[in-house]
């Protein structure tokens, strides 16, 4: 059992927190604006609500999935890079934003979204994951078994993170695959615009994938 300090109790982080519920983990839920619907989801999964203070301190993973517009927010709640050192990080974030008038994918100079995150805490071991099929698809998927069952890409620099990573993943019901480091040429495939982003995978077919397109740059994310 792992204790998962979970900030952002939306779609994304209300889905991981039911996954990781059911398979037995601790779950705290935190940073809503509404103390009632972090009251339903820990109700839901037998956690707790907390601040995201105490998410930070008390939990040995901390899962950030909040708009990416609000990731300063929900950091400087945590506690800031202190309250994160020693910690893995799972980033479920996408980089969507103002654009030209609109709403759209931020071109972030050539880094990738899980590297702009990372060096906001970075004596903490930053993982992304989770961010690359929808919500609702994620919550229909989970627990296939078989040739059915879904993979969730993963990427991370640590080893160790790494396996932390897989153990997860495998208990909310999806099949891990690594895309890699969090540079651009191997995370960037599973960030928006990216090729591994957005569709469903297998095992077989993601892993060819991956060995297609690592050490290459995703197309249409900002400068090289
Ligand atoms: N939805 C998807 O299909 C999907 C798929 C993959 C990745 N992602 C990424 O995962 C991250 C989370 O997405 P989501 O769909 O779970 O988001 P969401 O449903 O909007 O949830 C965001 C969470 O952050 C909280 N929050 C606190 N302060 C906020 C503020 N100032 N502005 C906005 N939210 C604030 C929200 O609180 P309240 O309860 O008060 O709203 C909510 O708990 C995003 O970066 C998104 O790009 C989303």
């Amino acid at each position: 059992m792992t204790r998962i300090g979970i900030i952002g109790a939306g779609h994304i982080g209300g889905n991981i927190a039911r996954f990781l519920a059911r398979s037995g983990h601790d779950i705290m839920v935190s940073f809503s604006r509404s103390p009632a619907t972090l009251d339903r989801l820990a109700a839901d999964t037998g956690g707790r609500a907390v601040s995201p203070a105490e998410a930070a301190a008390q939990g040995e993973v901390i899962v950030i999935s909040v708009p990416w517009t609000a990731v300063d927010a929900a950091l400087a709640a945590a506690g800031g890079a202190d309250a994160l050192a020693g910690k893995i990080v799972i980033d479920t974030t996408n980089q969507f934003g103002p654009v030209a008038g609109g709403f759209g994918v931020l071109d972030l100079g050539g880094k990738s979204a899980a590297e702009v995150n990372a060096a906001k805490a970075p004596r903490a071991t930053w993982v992304k994951a989770f961010n690359t099929l929808t919500a609702g698809f994620q919550a229909s998927a989970s627990g296939r078994t078989g040739p059915d069952r879904v993979v969730m890409f993963y990427a991370t620099g640590s080893g160790q993170a790494a396996g932390t990573a897989e153990t997860l993943i495998r208990d909310a019901g999806f099949d891990p695959v690594a895309t890699g480091t969090l540079a651009r040429a191997d995370v960037g495939h599973q960030e928006p615009k990216g090729d591994l982003y957005g569709e469903e995978f297998h095992h077989d077919d993601a892993i060819a994938a991956v060995r297609r397109l690592r050490g290459t740059l995703p197309a249409g994310t900002g400068r090289p």
